[in-house]
């Protein structure tokens, strides 16, 4: 192996960067070059390569949010002919190993990669804030998102607390709701919605409400399909039940997938990223590298 390809892709996350500097200082002790490709999937079908090799090399970017190749998802690498089209772009360009970082979709999409192609060794690497990934503990950008939401909503509860205001605080990481359960339970949430709403629950969160009028009180409640349906559906609900409350709906947003990594999400990063160089040389392939118990885990892209 003596070139490689690096690829961030779906929603970008704090970290990647991180993951993108340890390859390229490892792959360079290797004399592997080292190639980066722009902007997710759609970099591969449209021919968006650079060489990562020395730039990258006189900057220090490990302490930068987002990604310095750009990211996103394309709707191109879910058809047949831009699958195509990139395998022939890999080929062309010579690159006989590639590094996927992202989540859920990007895998998704390698999955159906290797299936056509056998012919090209890929290693994925997690990169999401969501933490939605089989065989990992952790994913790269969650920790620094986790700490990002604790910070904002501490600014929250100053304002609720002079104010005794309820408020309903939305969270990414779709509705596996692993940010909504963790940043919830740290924060001291009056409840936390991190699947469906049960309106079950609603009616004994409206009682405790009613008997503490004098303490403000947060309610954390993880995205659904459609950002901002989850936590209006629940401003709704509590509004009707005239509560002496004033009630304020809050979106966090794209603010909590942003900033420098926090230090476990570096060295989560500096760990998979020399590790998905040496599983190449190594001549394993198709699997995605991850974290259990401390310890590397690969986990075979048929299981994800
Ligand atoms: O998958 C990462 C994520 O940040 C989710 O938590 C969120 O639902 C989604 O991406 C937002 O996507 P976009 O940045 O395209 O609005």
């Amino acid at each position: 192996m003596n070139k490689i390809g690096i690829i961030t892709s779906g929603g970008d996350s704090p970290g990647m960067n991180t993951i993108i500097q340890s390859i390229v200082n490892y792959t360079y002790k290797k004399k592997i070059k080292c190639i980066g490709i722009k902007n997710g999937f759609n970099g591969l079908i449209k021919k968006k390569f650079f060489n990562l090799s020395k730039k990258i090399l006189i900057k220090n970017i490990n302490g930068l949010g987002g990604t310095i190749l750009g990211a996103g998802r394309s709707k191109l690498f879910f058809s047949i002919k831009g699958r195509q089209t990139a395998y022939y772009n890999i080929k062309n360009k010579k690159i006989n190993g590639l590094i996927v970082i992202g989540g859920n979709g990007t895998f998704t999409g390698i999955k159906k990669f290797v299936k056509e192609y056998k012919n090209i060794p890929i290693i994925g690497i997690p990169g999401t804030i969501d933490n939605d990934i089989y065989g990992t503990d952790h994913t790269i950008g969650y920790d620094t998102t986790l700490n990002n939401i604790i910070k904002i909503v501490k600014k929250i509860q100053d304002t609720a607390q002079s104010n005794k205001r309820i408020f309903i605080v939305e969270v990414m990481g779709k509705n596996t709701g692993f940010l909504a359960l963790n940043s919830g339970i740290t924060i001291g949430a009056l409840y936390i919605f991190f699947k469906k709403l049960n309106l079950k629950n609603l009616k004994k969160i409206i009682e405790y409400i009613k008997k503490n009028l004098n303490k403000h009180k947060i309610i954390i409640v993880a995205e659904n399909k459609k950002i901002g349906q989850a936590s209006k559906d629940i401003y709704n609900i509590l509004k009707k039940k005239k509560i002496k409350l004033k009630i304020r709906c809050i979106i966090l947003g794209h603010i909590q997938r942003g900033g420098s990594p926090t230090f476990l999400d570096r060295m989560l990063a500096i760990r998979l990223g020399i590790n998905s160089i040496k599983t190449l040389i190594n001549k394993k392939k198709n699997k995605i590298i991850g974290i259990k118990n401390n310890k590397i885990n690969y986990i075979p892209l048929s299981k994800i």
